[in-house]
């Protein structure tokens, strides 16, 4: 049990140390949050903070089907299904996964 515990941990780690290597793209995604998603839901930690990490990852599957789902009827529709979303929703990901509710990556936790 232990030993698996710390197989667990060093994975999460390596995970942890590629998803830095990565953080070109966390960069393009928080341009393109605040561009594209900041005037309906505020600042960057303020948006990534709506959702955990397996929410995040979870809504940007299949064509970000969930994500489309959440602005189904509201001021964000035609965004969601636009092309501007589609183009930049990798970015937006990595962003959004980056800086999730417990992702731990919150100023706060300085
Ligand atoms: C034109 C306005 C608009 C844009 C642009 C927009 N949204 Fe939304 N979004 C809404 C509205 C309206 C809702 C539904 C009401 C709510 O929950 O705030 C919503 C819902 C959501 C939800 C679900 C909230 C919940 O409580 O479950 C998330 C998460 C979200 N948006 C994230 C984003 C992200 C990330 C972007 C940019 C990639 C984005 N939105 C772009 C207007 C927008």
């Amino acid at each position: 049990m232990k030993k698996r515990t710390s197989l667990l941990l060093t994975a999460l780690v390596a995970l942890g140390m590629l998803s830095s290597t990565a953080s070109a793209d966390v960069k393009k995604g928080q341009k393109a949050y605040l561009k594209q998603c900041k005037k309906c839901h505020g600042n960057g930690t303020k948006g990534a903070a709506m959702k955990a990490q397996d929410e995040w990852e979870e809504a940007f599957e299949d064509d970000a089907e969930i994500f489309v789902e959440w602005h189904v009827g509201t001021d964000g529709e035609k965004y969601a299904n636009g092309k501007k979303f589609k183009k930049y929703a990798p970015d937006l990901k990595d962003f959004l996964y980056e800086y999730a509710n417990d992702s731990g990556n919150v100023p706060s936790c300085g």
